[in-house]
């Protein structure tokens, strides 16, 4: 697929589909009217005689004969008053969803004039070409690697989006939005990659890949030999039951100055999590595959580093391991000395996540870190609290979690965040050792991060439970590439100019 940005005119613009916005309310884009008077008022003409509604995310297409465009792909965007950032992103997904399996080969979409609601954050031409360029590769994401019968290949091939100027500021907006779509996409792969594939030391050739692939990215990975020469006692403790070993995953993105400290994204790697000896119910435990969305979105992010180079310095570190029940398995009632010295008593050996996650937060010191943040599936109860638009979030830094909700904002790909307070702690208390691994049903993804948070202490913290919103269950059935937006934009709002 061939994706570009021009500022030509449209008039002079040849493509197989001229996409413009109508609204159903409101003041006409100028390429609208433009394409209203190349074709002596049709446009208006429809919307009179109600042929044409400009209802939001509505299509219509119109074949054109004469005219440099074959078609005009009409979208409603609905009235001006209304159209939130979130509103315009479903214009766009309707204008995808009638282009990607449409006749048209090559496609000018003219979208990027409609106004949006809301601060210049999200309301400047630039924040549009970046959702722009997001939505076209996100939009047309297909997994069908293991599908013998291909899909049929698309016309669609080539797609130009029309600005108002060439200047770098747009170029780069709409590139950062291109680059986010695909590591959304890649985010996306990794997750819908089968659990008998996808495996600890697969996640561990992926990274080793990304460094081949790009002279920005290290990737260090520590075997079991090396986690149990330094302690890291609980993600092995985690990996014991399963014959697929564990891995501690580094990639290092370096744009900053040497100075400058580095940002570290930890992510829960469990490539399947049957709950271990203390086993999952059978139904819709396929869907454990993802529950390894945590690490899969560190290397989306990381992806989009390495192909946008911002003067920023990011460390990745990925904790993968297996959850499986065997005769090596770790049981409830087991207790184990974390990498920080502190022991664990395992209640319920389901609770895996959080014990992968702890030596990693404790490894993590040796960075310095400007601010480390935390991606898990790691609770069922966070579906519970905020079901699937909302990641959780919990920190133990007001600045740190104010700027990933304004990021999430932004973004479009929003958190919500709970209470960190002392008094859930208390519900971590274990007869046997320094802290048990559950803390009951009540609050149960703050106490999993009260968990992690005795772990977080030296630094600047933040956890994002992603449980309802890696993935899609049903019949849309597949990874969500989330929060990938929300990542890029917080680490974006942190590089250098
Ligand atoms: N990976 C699961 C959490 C999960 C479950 C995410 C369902 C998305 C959908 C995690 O490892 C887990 O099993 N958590 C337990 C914790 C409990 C034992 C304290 C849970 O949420 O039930
Ligand atoms: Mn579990
Ligand atoms: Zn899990």
């Amino acid at each position: 697929m061939n994706f570009s940005l021009s500022n030509k005119a449209i008039a002079s613009t040849k493509t197989d589909c001229l996409v413009v916005g109508l609204p159903e309310k409101g003041t006409w884009p100028h390429s609208t009217n433009q394409a209203d008077e190349a074709l002596g008022g049709l446009i208006k003409k429809l919307q009179k005689a109600g042929d044409l509604s400009g209802k939001n995310a509505t299509t219509a297409a119109i074949p054109l004969t004469d005219q440099p465009w074959g078609r005009l792909l009409v979208v409603g965007t609905g009235n001006d008053a209304d159209r939130t950032p979130a509103n315009y992103r479903k214009a766009l997904i309707a204008m995808m969803t009638a282009l990607k399996d449409g006749p048209s080969k090559s496609v000018a979409v003219a979208l990027a004039d409609t106004p949006v609601t809301g601060d210049d954050a999200v309301s400047s031409e630039s924040a549009r070409l970046s959702l722009i360029g997001r939505t076209l590769e996100d939009q047309l994401y297909t997994f069908s690697d293991f599908k013998s019968e291909k899909p049929t290949a698309r016309k669609l091939n080539k797609v130009v989006v029309v600005a108002s100027s060439a200047t770098k500021d747009l170029k780069d907006a709409f590139n950062l939005g291109l680059a986010t779509g695909r590591g959304m996409n890649f985010t996306r792969d990794l997750g819908n990659t089968p659990p008998n594939i996808c495996h600890p030391e697969w996640l561990a050739q992926q990274a080793k890949k990304l460094a081949k692939d790009y002279d920005c990215i290290k990737t260090e990975v520590l075997d079991e030999k090396q986690m149990e020469k330094m302690g890291m006692n609980t993600i092995l403790a985690v990996g014991k039951g399963s014959t697929q070993p564990p891995r501690l995953i580094v990639m290092e993105y370096r744009g900053g100055k040497a100075k400058d400290k580095p940002h570290v994204l930890v992510g829960k790697g469990i490539t399947f999590d049957t709950g271990g000896i203390s086993l999952k119910p059978g139904e819709g435990m396929d869907e454990m595959k993802y529950d390894m969305g945590g690490s899969a979105s560190v290397f989306g992010a990381m992806q989009v580093l390495a192909e946008t180079q911002p003067k920023i310095n990011v460390v990745a570190v990925i904790a993968a391991a297996e959850n499986m029940p065997d005769g090596g398995a770790s049981r409830p009632g087991d207790i184990v000395t974390t990498l920080s010295g502190l022991t664990v008593e395992i209640l319920n050996t389901d609770a895996e996540g959080r014990l992968v996650l702890c030596d990693a937060l404790t490894y993590v010191k040796k960075f310095d870190p400007a601010a480390v943040i935390d991606l898990a599936t790691l609770t069922g109860a966070c579906i519970i609290a905020l079901g699937n638009h909302a990641t959780g979030l919990l920190a133990n830094n007001d600045d740190l979690a104010n700027e990933l909700l304004a990021a999430g904002e932004r973004a479009g790909d929003r958190a919500w965040r709970l209470p960190l307070w002392d008094e859930y702690q208390s519900q971590l208390d274990s007869n046997f050792a320094d802290m048990a691994n559950i803390g009951g049903r009540p609050a149960g993804t703050i106490t999993a991060a009260c968990f992690l948070s005795r772990f977080a202490k030296d630094y600047r913290w933040a956890h994002l439970d992603i449980a309802g919103t890696a993935w899609h269950s049903g019949k849309a059935k597949g990874s969500s590439g989330r929060p990938v937006p929300m990542l890029v934009d917080y680490l974006m709002s942190h590089a250098g100019k």
